[in-house]
């Protein structure tokens, strides 16, 4: 007899799924070069005998559950990421990167391993009316593999009713569920400004424009645009990246150009506006005023990831109901950080949550080297996904 909590059945293949985890974090695979990834993930769906379909986004893979019953018409999309990062590990485990200088240091072979886990339990039970979409989507560290999914025609392929999709979290407890029903992640923006001057001697700075001494005025006059134009009690957060003007070996010669790069992070489309527009505004009259020229690029990456408020308090009570009130955190802090299924939740209503793995207390945070997911995890983080299928759409 099958056991009734998605969880407890799911905990049965929880030593399967450890071994599935840690053969995919051995072998890491950068964003749209999940070749090998999407082959296990497609080899595994097919074995359950779910109908797969490969090539949505180019290395994108979508599992097709029908439940016992369909009429009910409704559809469920759960979306893992899949993709690894430029980063050489530093652990010592038995199964670490094989690859140097690539590693799964935010935990996408979990989130992999747990939709796996979901499809297993859902194939075997199909305890629910209606249809769920499994979603693995390539390269969701800055290349938008949600975004090629979405305009591959994902939703019109599948029309989902909701989506959702979660992302391990060492700064909560190992199993506890994060969410909140707006923000939880900011809108990702990239800028490069170059600054064209006039260079000359160093000794002789009068008859230059130093493109130096405009360049750090405009590094002190944006922290402004936070301070000074954005309300309050909305968040913003401008940051440079980079500066680059000149050689180190040349002490004495002003350049002719400098060039500075950064990013803008922001929750709401409004605040978003008003620190573009303050930047160029800033960015010309500083130009202008020391006799020099300035080039603004601006380029909006990843939208923000806004919940959707009902969506998200489903999330809330269909993890209280597995877990209890006191391992769900209803009103998470947003991250400034930004994640590519926010082009996934323009297009269709849905939340993303959290799930605790603790770490950060030991600086095990995501992107660092010494990152590993945390496989005891697994079956709460499937066992979400298989319930909130389940109470979507129940028989
Ligand atoms: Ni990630």
């Amino acid at each position: 007899m099958q056991p009734r909590s998605p969880l407890a059945a799911i905990q049965l293949f929880h030593k399967e799924l450890m071994a599935v985890r840690r053969d995919l974090h051995a072998n890491p695979e950068m964003g749209f070069q999940e070749v090998r990834t999407s082959g296990i993930v497609a080899g595994a769906l097919a074995a359950l005998g779910i109908e797969v379909h490969r090539g949505i986004g180019k290395t994108g893979v979508v599992g097709v559950i029908k439940g016992q019953r369909t009429d009910s018409g409704k559809m469920i999309g759960l979306r893992a990421d899949m993709d690894a990062l430029p980063i050489h590990e530093e652990n010592a485990a038995q199964y670490c990167s094989t690859v140097p200088g690539m590693m799964h240091a935010c935990g996408h072979d979990g989130h992999t391993t747990i939709l796996l886990g979901t499809a297993k339990y859902l194939m075997q039970n199909r305890n629910f009316n209606g249809t769920a979409i499994l979603i693995f989507q390539p390269a969701e560290e800055g290349l938008g593999g949600a975004k090629a999914m979405v305009e591959d025609g994902l939703f019109e392929r599948f029309p989902c009713d909701a989506i959702y999709a979660l992302h391990n979290w060492p700064a909560l407890p190992a199993g506890v569920i994060g969410i909140n029903p707006g923000p939880m992640m900011a809108a990702s923006d990239k800028f490069e400004i170059t600054i064209q001057g006039h260079g000359g001697h160093g000794a002789h700075p009068y008859q230059t424009i130093d493109p130096i001494v405009v360049a750090a005025n405009m590094v002190t006059a944006l922290q402004t645009i936070v301070s000074r134009n954005v309300h309050p009690l909305e968040a913003a957060v401008l940051s440079f990246g980079h500066i680059h003007a000149g050689a180190a070996t040349a002490a004495s010669v002003i350049p002719g150009q400098a060039k500075l790069v950064g990013t803008v992070r922001t929750f709401s489309d409004e605040v978003q506006k008003v620190v573009e527009a303050r930047m160029r505004a800033l960015i010309e009259s500083i130009a202008q005023g020391y006799g020099a020229s300035a080039e603004f690029n601006y380029l909006r990456n990843y939208p923000a990831t806004i919940n959707t408020a009902s969506c998200a308090d489903f999330v809330a009570d269909v993890a209280t109901d597995l877990f209890g009130a006191d391992r769900v955190v209803r009103n998470l802090t947003p991250s400034m950080g930004s994640e590519d299924f926010s082009f996934m939740l323009k297009k269709v209503p849905g939340a993303y949550f959290r799930l605790g793995q603790g770490g950060a207390e030991d600086g095990r945070f995501l992107h660092n080297p010494k990152f590993d997911f945390n496989d005891d995890v697994i079956p709460a983080g499937s066992a979400t996904f298989a319930a909130l299928v389940e109470r979507s759409m129940p028989l």
